[in-house]
């Protein structure tokens, strides 16, 4: 017999909510802000440039601008890149819609492409026929922290003297043939250290980029405008004031939030090894069950899935309960799950703006049937046991 699901009035299968995406902080951290609050100096400062400097390193890649937000970064990629009014930019459906709602921001217009559904990525072969006169910058996502296939899309790029913004803010730590997510070059790269993410600094992200031209427009514009920022001013006590020479923004990160970055940079190597150990738990269980399958995981030494989300498309047909039900039964299992994302096109304002069901069928089926489960470096075996727990029960109660 079934056991009775907690939503049904069972007990559930752990006392303590296990929260999705808890953010991995330790005394290093804490000492570091300490110390920033401390120097008189909690604006973008001599931190932020370390940061930069660490994650520069850490990529290999020529160019890292650091930014309030991973959306800010994404905004700023295409000013500096004049993407406005008129004209497309192509992107995946299967994202957060900050990915789109940047490209609205320009007064641009997304176009979405239908991903691929093993890897969950945006499907490098439907790109060429989504191409127009007026299409002029691509923004692959790297959904979950799986590359998409960088090769193909620079290909088609180049061929199509079109930009490339590749949205990061997953695959902090993604490989692709050998080289991190972030030192592609030709393309810019912008990641998120938001609080739920691989590395945080409670807010926050990086741009990344090989193009030296780029890279001093966005460290204008991401400081409205201005030729160069309070703290080189502070430490060249300049007599003259400084001018501003675009209409920039105010993206900048500040000292404190980079106190953090500084510290989970350096411990991001340990942060993937709990995640690969946790992911490879799930694994083991979830190959068993006919009822989910798992997005693509490359096992090449030069490929790594950076496992931001560890998700599972449930095949509804096989249950009794439509996805929505299963995310609800999970939680009161007191397990975190939670939807990575309703196809942007199908989002309110989106469908507002003309877009329709049937655009991106494939898109469509997977936010419909996917669900993300914890997946966090302070998790134990213990945790992830009672998430596969929770997941085979309810699975098992819902069986068709
Ligand atoms: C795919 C994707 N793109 C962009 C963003 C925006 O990142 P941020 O919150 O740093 O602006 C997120 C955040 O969750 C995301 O998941």
């Amino acid at each position: 017999m079934n056991e009775k699901l907690a939503i049904d009035g069972g007990t559930p299968v752990r006392d303590k909510f296990l929260v999705f995406g808890t953010p991995t902080l330790g005394d290093e951290e804490i000492a570091e802000v300490v110390d920033t609050l401390r120097s008189g100096w909690i604006g973008m400062g001599p931190k932020v440039a370390r940061f930069e400097e660490q994650f520069r390193d850490y990529i290999g890649c020529s160019h890292a601008v650091a930014v309030s937000s991973c959306t800010a970064g994404l905004h700023l990629c295409l000013v500096v890149h004049n993407i406005g009014p008129g004209d497309e930019v192509i992107t995946s459906p299967l994202t957060f819609v900050a990915t789109a709602n940047v490209i609205l921001h320009q007064g641009a217009r997304p176009i979405f492409v239908d991903i691929d559904p093993h890897t969950l990525n945006i499907d490098p072969n439907r790109i060429e026929a989504a191409i127009t006169p007026r299409t002029r910058a691509i923004i692959p996502v790297h959904f979950g922290g799986l590359s998409c296939d960088m090769d193909a899309i620079m290909d088609v790029a180049r061929r199509h003297n079109l930009i490339v913004i590749e949205d990061a803010a997953h695959a902090v730590g993604t490989r692709y043939h050998g080289q991190l997510v972030g030192a592609t070059p030709g393309s810019l790269a912008s990641f998120s250290f938001y609080a739920n993410k691989n590395i945080t600094t409670a807010e926050g992200g990086m741009i990344t980029t090989e193009d030296p031209v780029a890279a001093g427009k966005l460290l204008v514009y991401r400081q409205h405008g201005m030729d160069r920022d309070a703290w080189q001013r502070f430490q060249v006590r300049q007599k003259d004031f400084c001018d501003f020479v675009a209409p920039g923004y105010k993206y900048n990160l500040t000292d404190l939030q980079a106190s953090l970055g500084i510290h989970q940079l350096r411990k991001l190597p340990s942060f993937q090894d709990a995640r690969e150990q946790l992911a490879a738990q799930y694994d083991a269980a979830f190959d068993e069950l006919s009822s989910v399958q798992r997005q693509f995981r490359p096992t090449s030494a030069g490929d790594r899935h950076a496992l931001h989300l560890y998700v599972l498309i449930v095949d509804t047909d096989q249950l009794t309960a439509p996805r929505n039900k299963v995310i609800m039964a999970l939680r009161a299992e007191n397990i975190g799950a939670t939807l990575h994302y309703t196809a942007v096109h199908l989002l309110d304002y989106y469908q507002h703006l003309g877009y329709r069901r049937g655009d991106c069928p494939v898109a469509e089926h997977v936010s419909e049937h996917i669900l993300s489960l914890p997946l966090v470096p302070t998790m134990t075996p213990s945790d992830a046991d009672d998430v596969i727990s929770a997941v085979r029960k309810v699975l098992t109660a819902y069986k068709r």
